[in-house]
C-alpha cells in the first residue's frame, strides 16, 4: 500500500495570509519545500487539488510541482472545461476526478458517475488519450464502480468519509461496505485507492481493506505535523529572542 499526500492544507496555511500573493519574499509555508519533505519521508506521490474557486492551491504550484516531483503527481479536478485545459498542459501522473461544490468545506461524497455518465465520458477520453491515468473518486457501491470500469478509467478511489466519521457497528458496516466494493472493483480490473478522513487511528481498520494499493491523505498528517512541530517551533524563536 502507498501513501499519496494531500497537500492541500498547506497551501490553505499560505492563502490565509497571502493571497493574491504567492511569490512575496516572505510568503509562507512553501508548497513545494512540503512537498519534498512528503516525498523524502516515504511518500509515493502528491496529491492536489485545483478548485474552481482556487481556495488553496494555485495554477502555479501545480506546474511547480509538476516540475519538481521525484515521486508523482496526482491531480484531483471537478469535471470542467477551464480546469481540464490546465490538466492537459499540466499533464499529471494521474487525474483523479471528484465532485466540486462551490460552498462546501472540503469534498462530501463521492462523484456521481452513474448520474454524470454522459458529461464525464469525454473529460476521461481526452484525459486518457493525452497518457494520464483516471481514477473516479467515488462511493463505495457497485453501481458506481460499474460506471467508473464502463467509462474506462483506470481506477477508483473509495470514499471513505462515511466510514471515517461512524462509530461502533455503523464504522463496521462502512468497514464491510468498502471490503466489498474493493472486491468488486479488483474483479474488474481496477486499481482500487481510498481517501477521505483516514487518520491515524483508523488506518488500521483500512489496512484490513483488500487490494487497496493507494491512500490519499491530508488533513490528518497536516493536523499530526503541527503537533511533531511545534515545540521546537517555539524553542527556536524562543532562543531567537534577544
Ligand atoms: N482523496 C480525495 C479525492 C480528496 O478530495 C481528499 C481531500 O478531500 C482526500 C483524498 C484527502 O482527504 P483528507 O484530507 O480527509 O485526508
Amino acid at each position: 500500500m502507498h501513501l499519496g499526500v494531500n497537500i492541500d492544507h498547506i497551501a490553505t496555511l499560505r492563502q490565509a495570509r497571502y493571497v493574491g500573493d504567492i511569490d512575496a519574499h516572505n510568503a509562507e509555508p512553501d508548497v513545494l519545500a512540503a512537498a519534498a519533505i512528503c516525498e523524502k519521508a516515504g511518500a509515493k506521490g502528491i496529491t492536489v487539488h485545483l478548485r474552481g474557486d482556487r481556495r488553496h492551491i494555485q495554477d502555479a504550484d501545480v506546474f511547480r510541482l509538476r516540475d519538481q516531483l521525484t515521486t508523482k503527481l496526482n491531480f484531483e479536478m471537478g469535471n470542467s472545461a477551464e480546469i481540464l485545459a490546465i490538466a492537459l498542459r499540466v499533464k499529471p501522473d494521474d487525474v483523479c476526478l471528484v465532485p466540486e461544490n462551490r460552498a462546501e468545506v472540503t469534498t462530501e461524497g463521492g462523484l456521481d458517475v452513474v448520474g454524470q455518465f454522459d458529461a464525464l465520458r469525454a473529460t476521461v477520453d481526452t484525459l486518457r488519450a493525452n497518457g494520464i491515468r483516471v481514477s473516479m473518486f467515488i462511493e463505495p457501491t457497485i453501481e458506481q464502480i460499474t460506471a467508473s470500469h464502463l467509462l474506462g478509467a483506470e481506477m477508483v478511489e473509495l470514499h471513505t468519509g462515511a466510514f471515517a466519521n461512524a462509530q461502533g457497528d455503523a464504522q463496521a458496516a462502512e468497514l464491510a461496505r468498502l471490503c466489498e466494493a474493493s472486491d468488486f472493483a479488483h474483479v474488474l480490473g481496477l486499481q482500487v485507492n481510498a481517501g477521505h478522513g483516514i487518520n491515524y487511528t483508523n488506518i488500521a481498520l483500512i489496512r484490513t481493506v483488500p487490494h487497496l494499493v493507494e491512500l490519499n491523505i491530508g488533513h490528518s498528517i497536516v493536523c499530526r505535523a503541527v503537533f511533531t512541530g511545534l515545540d521546537a517551533a517555539v524553542r527556536e524563536m524562543v532562543a531567537a529572542l534577544p
